[in-house]
């Protein structure tokens, strides 16, 4: 049987950073309000010349050291992003450019938050078809260019970043299983409802979201999509060693882990140092365990996410 397993990890965040304190001085908020709602403490921002395919580029170096994978033996990109560098050519191409390598299928994935599972899973299934040998598995994002900085209610919560992993042909698992999901039903308590006609933007080009809405929703599949994973792979809440969840709230992150009945000492939680950078804040969280030494090999890890469309999914993997 063909599997396939993450080799490396890593991750980017660009330098300059914005503390809530400095997030008072431009909306109407305080430190407090965002650290006991939200959990986060400050977001990076990217340079003005920086762009999604710079931040992947780092963020892949550090993957492809981490796994001793040369460019030139990677022969798939898949790059989640809902910030691209621009309309068409894919970031993924750009990136691919970037990095010396002249020949390989490369496309972006447009999933929102849940980019990065989605990502993963599609380049799981390249590997285990034979397709591939070595992918790259890219969550990048500008969020601080989408947002409208005078509304409190959503330029509080996102940052950017970037994380990747090489994801290796291999002869055990790996990867478990995959499981992702879509409702477009719900497409419209988050999204960026702007779109380019005739050389002007139409409609608003900044993330517009129900919170509340948002909220309960990424609660309740969260959990759902937990024990699905657990399911196919007949393994119980207490077999996770793991749970990397999207980092968007600590409120959710918290409800999560409360309702599964998993303790917070098995939950990665990152969201305080980077804010929600949307498809990079899983392999971002992930590269962080990684390389402090938590993550070690033979556990059993759970990715999940959750984003506009709605979409969400999980990735369950042996380390
Ligand atoms: N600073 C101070 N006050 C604020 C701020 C702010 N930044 N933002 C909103 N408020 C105010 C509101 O105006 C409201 O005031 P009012 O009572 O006078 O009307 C009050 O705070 C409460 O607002 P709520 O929206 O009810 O606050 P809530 O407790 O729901 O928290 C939040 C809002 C943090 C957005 C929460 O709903 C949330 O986290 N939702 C999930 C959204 C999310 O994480 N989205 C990320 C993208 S989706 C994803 O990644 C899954």
């Amino acid at each position: 049987m063909t599997y396939s397993r993450i080799a490396g990890t890593g991750g980017y965040l660009p330098e300059k950073i914005l503390t809530n304190h400095d997030l008072e001085r431009m909306v109407d908020t305080s430190d407090e309000w965002i650290r006991t709602r939200t959990g986060i403490v400050q977001r990076h921002i990217a340079a003005d010349n920086e762009m999604a395919s710079d931040m992947a580029l780092y963020a892949c170096r550090k993957a492809m050291a981490a796994g001793g994978v040369a460019a030139g033996d990677i022969d798939l990109i898949i790059v989640a992003t809902t910030t691209p560098d621009m309309i068409f050519p894919s970031t993924a191409c750009i990136l691919q450019d970037k990095l010396g390598i002249e020949d390989c299928p490369a496309f972006d994935v447009q999933a929102v938050c849940s980019g990065f599972i989605y990502a993963l899973a599609t380049a799981d299934m390249f590997i285990r078809a034979g397709k591939c040998r070595n992918a790259l598995v890219v969550g990048t994002e500008i969020y601080s260019r989408i947002l409208d900085w005078t509304d409190r209610g959503t330029c509080v919560l996102f940052g950017d970043g970037a994380g990747a992993v090489v994801l290796t042909q291999s002869d055990r698992p790996g990867i478990l299983s995959s499981h992702l999901h879509a409702d477009g039903g719900h497409r419209k308590i988050l999204a960026v409802p702007g779109s380019i006609c005739g050389g002007k933007v139409e409609g608003k080009p900044f993330v517009m979201m129900e919170g509340n809405t948002v909220f309960k929703f990424a609660i309740k599949v969260l959990e759902e999509v937990v024990y699905e994973a657990l399911a196919e792979n007949t393994l119980q809440v207490s077999d996770i060693d793991w749970l990397i969840p999207h980092q968007a709230n600590i409120r959710i992150i918290l409800s999560t882990a409360k309702k599964l009945g998993i303790p917070m000492e098995k939950v990665v939680a990152t969201l305080d140092k980077h804010g929600n950078t949307s498809a990079a804040s899983i392999p971002l969280a992930l590269d962080i365990a990684v390389r402090d030494g938590r993550i070690t090999r033979g556990q059993h890890v759970l990715l999940e996410g959750v984003g506009g469309g709605f979409t969400w999914g999980a990735v369950l993997l042996r380390w």
